[in-house]
C-alpha cells in the first residue's frame, strides 16, 4: 500500500472539522495523516485541540502582514514546508486570491455549510430557515477562484424540522460535516477521487454530481 497521504488543515476557529479529520487519520487503516494544522490567528481554539491530538501546529498571524499578498506568501511557505499533498480548509475565514488558489489547484478542499450551489457566503442556516427550505446540509468542494464555486465532491443532506432554530440546525449540519469531510479525505487518499485538469473523477469516471450522504439522525 502507498504511504499515507500527507494532509494540512487550515483553520480560523474552533476546529471541530479539523478534529474529526485528525481523529479519523489516527485509525490504523487510514490512508491519510494530518501533518500540520495552520491557523491564521493565535486564538483559534482548534490549535489546542490539534496539539492535544499530537498534531504539529503553526500560526501565520494575518494581522501581522501588510497585505493579503504577504499573508498568502507566508501561508504558502508554511504549507510547502509541511510537505502536505492535500490542503483542507476547515472554518478558514479568509478569501484566498486567484493566484494562491491556482498555485494549489486540485489540492485544495473546502467545506461549506449549505447544499451548494445554494447559499454561498455567510449565515447559511438562518437563510435556509427564512426561505422555508425542506432540506439543508453541507458540501465539500475543490476550491477554485470563484467563492464557494468549485466542483462539489460530496454533500451531507438533512431535513429541516418544524420549529428548527439556526442553532439546532447548525449542530446537525456540523455532525454531518464531521462525517463527510474525513470521508472525502479518505477517498482522495485512496485515489478514488481525483482532480485532473479541472475535472473531478470518482472511480475513474467524471463525477456528474456530488456523492450524497443522507443523515437525518445526526444529533
Ligand atoms: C463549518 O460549519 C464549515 O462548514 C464552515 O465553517 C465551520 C467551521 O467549523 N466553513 P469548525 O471550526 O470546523 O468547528
Amino acid at each position: 500500500m502507498s504511504p499515507a497521504l500527507p494532509v494540512a488543515v487550515v483553520i480560523s476557529g474552533r476546529g471541530s472539522n479539523m478534529e474529526a479529520i485528525a481523529r479519523a487519520a489516527q485509525n490504523a487503516d487510514s490512508r491519510y495523516r494530518v501533518v500540520r494544522v495552520i491557523a491564521d490567528r493565535p486564538t483559534a481554539g482548534g490549535l489546542v485541540r490539534a496539539a492535544s491530538l499530537g498534531v504539529p501546529t503553526s500560526v501565520v498571524p494575518v494581522k501581522e502582514f501588510a497585505d493579503r499578498d504577504a499573508f498568502e506568501a507566508a501561508l504558502a511557505r508554511e504549507l510547502e514546508a509541511s510537505g502536505a499533498s492535500l490542503i483542507v480548509l476547515a472554518g478558514f475565514m479568509r478569501i484566498l486570491s486567484p493566484g494562491f488558489v491556482q498555485r494549489f489547484e486540485g489540492r485544495l478542499l473546502n467545506i461549506h455549510p449549505s447544499l451548494l450551489p445554494a447559499y454561498k457566503g455567510l449565515d447559511t442556516h438562518a437563510r435556509v430557515l427564512a426561505a422555508g427550505d425542506a432540506h439543508h446540509g453541507a458540501s465539500v468542494h475543490f476550491v477554485t477562484a470563484e467563492l464557494d464555486g468549485g466542483p462539489v465532491v460530496m454533500q451531507g443532506r438533512l431535513k429541516v424540522r418544524a420549529n428548527d432554530t439556526a442553532e439546532a440546525i447548525s449542530a446537525r449540519v456540523h455532525a454531518l460535516e464531521h462525517i463527510i469531510y474525513p470521508h472525502v479525505c479518505s477517498l482522495i487518499a485512496a485515489g478514488r477521487i481525483q482532480w485532473k485538469q479541472g475535472t473531478v473523477y470518482f472511480d475513474d469516471e467524471p463525477l456528474a454530481g456530488p456523492l450524497i450522504e443522507e443523515n437525518d439522525a445526526a444529533a
